[in-house]
């Protein structure tokens, strides 16, 4: 949420923060401006908007700055308005700074710097730091040794109370750039003669590979030839350089006009990647490097609570019905932000595993910590390597995606599903899972990029079906079982992108209330995979199709097992094993949201008022 970019270097830094900019833009796009530092002291554009009207009002900017920050901005504190936009800067005019996170007792802080004489223009938390900075700058005299700049952003740290992760700059230090995290993510980008510092590693992956992800409560001082971290407290940190294991282009739009689309059709490498050398064929089971529990240990596991937010709660509810179905271990699902300060007592058998694409959305990395706190041994399920909830649970898997940019989560979703499923074959080979349904369990998830190939072939015909249904104002989407939560996953994705008001429901509960919304006016997306509800499922189509609702109807059926004109437009999805079965019916519903979503002009990969990867509680 937010994004931050920092250069320090010998190249001009304006055009390198816009660069680094345009690639955060996912992470909020209300407002955006920067900051470069000259021997005249700093200059400073803010704009409302999209990161192109920065890049025009900064036309012209000296050419002659090395050294910058920058911000794209998810309201917080304060309208949407060019004031309120990042970086501020304190009204001794010192420094600048942008912020991510919330600063919970800025109003104290306010009140104490404008009685030293500090005044303000925004309505933000953020401009009460950067005057707290200026104050202990003008307070604390120059001590030998010590960086007057980077002591003045320590000591202002140690008063607040909140989250950040901040970059600043320095009027009288132009070659030089602080930044510091609490709950907010920051990483160094560790270059040739130049450094550089931001929210992700999108932001200068161009540039370097090198990467050290600040933990909480450390203190990073950048000059073009050096690094030094620290932490608030200035106790020294040995800092470990990790590379990055992904190229610039996986970032890139490529041909397609968005990053949604793109992600929907990498989906088959995208899950080939997630079971790349992950099964035994010997053991009939999968296997996974990272788990750091040994098996005998995982079989005293009574009870498996799931912790995620939005889309990645979804791929928790897809893993509860197939891990009961196939280890037959009790499984809980929460909302993340609910776990956290809702006291449920749990068993100490209690393992929990949290699922988050991004591995930095605040919600989720609280519940993690707040088992760990508890002493539950925990797991993640995470696409971003060396994110924050990668560093700290005890064992995890990661996805191995590639960058998931479009706000609208999609390949890591289904990602998700795939390693979960194979975390129910896994713990059901440890208990009561036999050889045989072992093996056919592996045979049928190897068969998952092929067979999500082939669906994706489809979006031809979707695309035609969506423009059908596009300037509807309702939907409902309705399944059984393992499909209710894609029911939800496929209003969560209408809602997301094209402001489509839509429900999901297990299909039967729609006779206990949500019926009342049909009629031709609110068409029904419906799942109806082969299997034992199936006829179920045809019954609450028919009565749907009663009530003249409209029926768009997602299934594996074959043909002589559905009534003829069972719903007026059909989606047919290769049959296949009850464990593959979610992942191939979430590709129609969001290529369905896709389409509608750019039929009616929808700003796919930046929908309104929403930001990737959610910082703040
Ligand atoms: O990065 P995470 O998986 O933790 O993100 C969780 C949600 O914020 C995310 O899935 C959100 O719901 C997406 N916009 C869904 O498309």
């Amino acid at each position: 949420m937010c994004g931050i970019v920092g250069y320090v270097g010998k190249q001009a830094a304006c055009g390198i923060l816009l660069e680094g900019l345009k690639r955060l833009e996912y992470r909020g796009y209300d407002s955006a401006g920067l900051a470069i530092g000259a021997k005249d002291g700093l200059d400073v554009i803010k704009k409302v908007g999209r990161v192109e009207n920065l890049i025009r009002a900064a036309a012209g900017v000296k050419e002659t700055a090395h050294t910058g920050i920058a911000h794209t901005r998810w309201a917080t504190h304060g309208r949407v308005t060019d004031i309120n936009a990042h970086p501020h800067v304190s009204s001794d005019h010192k420094f600048a700074l942008c912020h991510n996170g919330v600063i919970e007792n800025y109003l104290a802080i306010k009140k104490f710097c404008e009685n030293h004489g500090y005044t303000f223009q925004s309505e933000t938390d953020t401009e009460a730091l950067v005057n707290l900075i200026a104050y202990h700058y003008q307070k604390e005299p120059e001590a030998a040794g010590k960086n007057r700049f980077l002591t003045a952003v320590r000591k202002a740290l140690l008063h607040v109370e909140g989250t950040y992760g901040i970059v600043a700059l320095c009027a009288d230090y132009p070659g030089e750039i602080v930044g510091a995290r609490k709950g907010s993510p920051l990483v160094v980008g560790v270059g040739n003669g130049e450094n550089m510092i931001a929210s992700d590693i999108s932001a200068f992956i161009g540039r370097t590979q090198n990467v050290i992800y600040l933990d909480d409560g450390q203190v990073v001082h950048l000059t073009a030839e050096d690094f030094d971290i620290t932490t608030i407290a200035d106790e020294a940190v040995d800092p470990v350089i990790a590379k990055v294991d992904w190229e610039i282009e996986q970032a890139e739009l490529g041909h397609f006009t968005h990053y949604m689309a793109k992600e929907i059709f990498e989906q088959p490498v995208a899950l080939e990647n997630a079971i790349r050398g992950r099964f035994s064929d010997d053991q009939s089971t999968a296997k996974f490097g990272g788990l750091n529990i040994d098996p005998l240990q995982l079989r005293h596991v009574d009870r498996l609570l799931f912790c995620a937010c939005g889309t990645a709660w979804h791929a928790c509810l897809v893993a509860e019905y197939l891990i009961e179905r196939f280890a037959r271990i009790p499984v809980e699902v929460e909302y993340a932000s609910e776990f956290r300060y809702r006291n449920a007592p749990l068993d100490k058998n209690t393992l929990v595993i949290v699922i988050s694409q991004s591995g930095e959305t605040i919600d989720t990395l609280e519940a993690l910590r707040e088992a760990k706190r508890k002493g539950f041994r925990t797991l993640a399920i995470t696409n971003v390597v060396g994110s924050t909830i990668a560093r700290e649970t005890d064992g995890g898997i990661y996805q191995h995606a590639g960058p998931e940019i479009g706000v609208a989560s999609t390949k890591a979703f289904t990602s998700q599903i795939l390693l979960t499923a194979m975390m129910a074959l896994y713990f059901g080979r440890l208990r009561d899972l036999s050889f045989t349904e072992g093996r056919e369990m592996v045979e049928a998830l190897r068969l998952v990029p092929g067979l999500t190939s082939q669906v994706l072939d489809q979006a031809d015909k979707i695309k035609v079906i969506a423009k059908k249904y596009a300037q509807f104002e309702d939907f409902l989407f309705l399944g059984r079982q393992a499909m209710f939560p894609i029911a939800l996953e496929g209003a969560l994705k209408l809602k997301e992108i094209s402001y489509i008001h839509a429900e999901g429901y297990p299909a039967a509960e729609m006779k206990h209330g949500p019926i009342a919304l049909v009629s031709p006016e609110c068409p029904s997306v419906f799942f109806a995979p082969r299997g034992e509800v199936l006829k179920k499922v045809i019954s609450n189509i028919q009565e749907i199709r009663a009530r003249k609702g409209p029926v768009i109807c997602i299934t594996s059926a074959p043909r002589d097992e559905l009534p003829e004109d069972l719903a007026n437009d059909i989606i047919r999805v290769p049959d296949a094993h009850e464990a593959v079965q979610p992942i191939l019916f979430t590709i129609p519903i969001q290529l369905l949201a896709y389409y509608i979503a750019c039929e009616r002009n929808c700003d796919v990969d930046k929908p309104r008022n929403l930001a990737k990867s959610v910082t703040v509680e």
